[in-house]
């Protein structure tokens, strides 16, 4: 019986990398680290593999029961394939508190895998910008954040009209909560998740869920209140000022597309603070872009004082996404600059000479070694958006002359190495 012949997929919901994805990936993790760096972040980076204790306590429900790749090692550990880098910052950071100086501003391009539904802008692995500051409580830390992720979109030459920024408050949820008598952590939390899942089921389950926990005759009340963007309802309920602070910050900035929406709530269980999300507002893309929040205790998982954190996380799948939809994504050339096309087989290793000459003055340079006729390699090298090629035949080789044909011109110059050198366009 012949061998079942393996499918050429990749493992359903992961992405397969060919050159002219990770150009496009290069190009949005460049942006983002260039951007994190302009703020003063510094790169660090874990492994993949986690206890799987680690996501327990705080992480969301939802991941940890429904979406984690959790296996037993062979050494009967319960591992966890990360599905969210903040538990494995808030780790490193505690682990090396003494040492630390505050604030701590990191950044961290992790692979991330959750076992979800896919759907557009959902994978089983997607990468992540995490940028992270430790040591600051006040709400100018905030803002910093927001800035940060609204910058990454404008260095990708975004306009503030093509997304918008909601902002909340786990502390005024839990004021905005209490008027509506609900108090019970227990309750508060589960109140929180629920909101958070408000758009992914239908109004009239999430009508007869807020039943069970608010009194019937508020609950219309209490919908209109989180559906709303009133800014008033700030001076009114509760007493931290948060959230007024970091949306007038946001907007003293020139940031003028953040707003207050009350009906965010971020599903994990370890914000603390301010809340925020960007999303696309493109009807074809409307999603959620990246989120992030304050989560004062997280370190403290750890033992010892906890260390005041906040951040967010930005998709590459919902970066790129936005990028096409918005016609922001510029396609990178990774091709080399130089290509020789030896006429003969026998010429193959001359090439090969004559290309390293170019690559020790630092132009990139690739050979054509296939059999195929000149004028192919000539249509492959200008498909491939090589700038100049070089013919290696017999006479070439002989005189030590070449001619470099300029392909997106058109135009030859002949010469010497040194003096060709000088007239390649990278
Ligand atoms: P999150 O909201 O779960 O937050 O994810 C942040 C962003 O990651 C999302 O807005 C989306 O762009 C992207 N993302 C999440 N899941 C997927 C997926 N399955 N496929 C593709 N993209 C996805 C967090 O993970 C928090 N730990 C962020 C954070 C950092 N909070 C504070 N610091």
């Amino acid at each position: 019986m012949a061998d079942k012949k393996l499918s050429t997929d990749p493992y359903k919901g992961v992405r397969d990398f060919y050159p002219e994805d990770m150009a496009i990936q290069r190009y949005i993790f460049d942006t983002w680290s260039h951007t994190a760096e302009s703020f003063g972040y510094e790169r660090y980076d874990a492994s993949v593999l986690e206890p799987a204790e680690l996501y327990r306590s705080k992480t969301s429900e939802e991941i940890v029961n429904e979406q984690t790749y959790t296996f037993t090692d062979r050494g009967d550990r319960e591992v966890t394939l990360r599905p969210e880098m903040t538990p494995t910052v808030a780790r490193m950071v505690a682990g090396k508190r003494r040492e630390l100086s505050f604030p701590v501003r990191w950044y961290s391009i992790p692979n991330l895998f959750r076992y979800e539904r896919m759907q557009r802008g959902r994978l089983r692995e997607h990468w992540q910008l995490n940028c992270d500051l430790f040591g600051v409580d006040d709400y100018t830390a905030d803002v910093e954040m927001i800035a940060l992720a609204y910058q990454t979109f404008i260095n990708f030459g975004a306009d503030p009209e093509m997304f918008a920024i909601r902002v909340n408050n786990r502390g005024f949820m839990e004021a905005l909560f209490k008027e509506f008598d609900v108090t019970d952590v227990d309750t508060v939390a589960v109140l929180t998740r629920l909101i958070d899942r408000k758009d992914k089921m239908p109004a009239d389950d999430f009508r007869e869920a807020l039943d069970d926990m608010i009194a019937p005759s508020r609950v219309e009340e209490f919908l209109k209140t989180i559906e709303g963007r009133d800014e008033s309802i700030l001076d009114t309920i509760g007493t931290d000022t948060t959230l007024k602070q970091v949306l007038s910050g946001l907007r003293e900035l020139g940031i003028e597309n953040a707003f207050f929406s009350p009906s965010l709530a971020r599903g994990f269980d370890y914000y603390t603070g301010t809340i925020f999300e960007f999303f696309d507002v493109s009807e074809e893309n409307n999603r959620s872009l990246l989120g992030g929040g304050r989560y004062d205790n997280l370190t403290g998982l750890f033992g010892g004082d906890p260390i005041s954190g906040v951040g967010f996380g930005m998709g590459d799948v919902t970066m790129r996404d936005f990028l096409e939809t918005h016609d922001l994504l510029i396609a990178p050339i990774t091709s080399p600059t130089l290509m020789i096309l030896p006429t003969d087989e026998s010429f193959n290793f001359e090439a090969q000479r004559l290309a390293q000459q170019f690559r020790a003055e630092g132009i990139s340079v690739s050979v054509d070694a296939t059999t195929k006729k000149i004028g192919k390699k000539v249509a492959s090298a200008d498909k491939a958006l090589v700038s100049a090629v070089i013919v290696l035949g017999e006479d070439e080789l002989k005189s030590g002359t070449y001619t470099m044909k300029n392909l997106p011109e058109g135009t030859e110059e002949a010469g010497t190495v040194e003096e060709l050198l000088g007239k390649i366009i990278t």
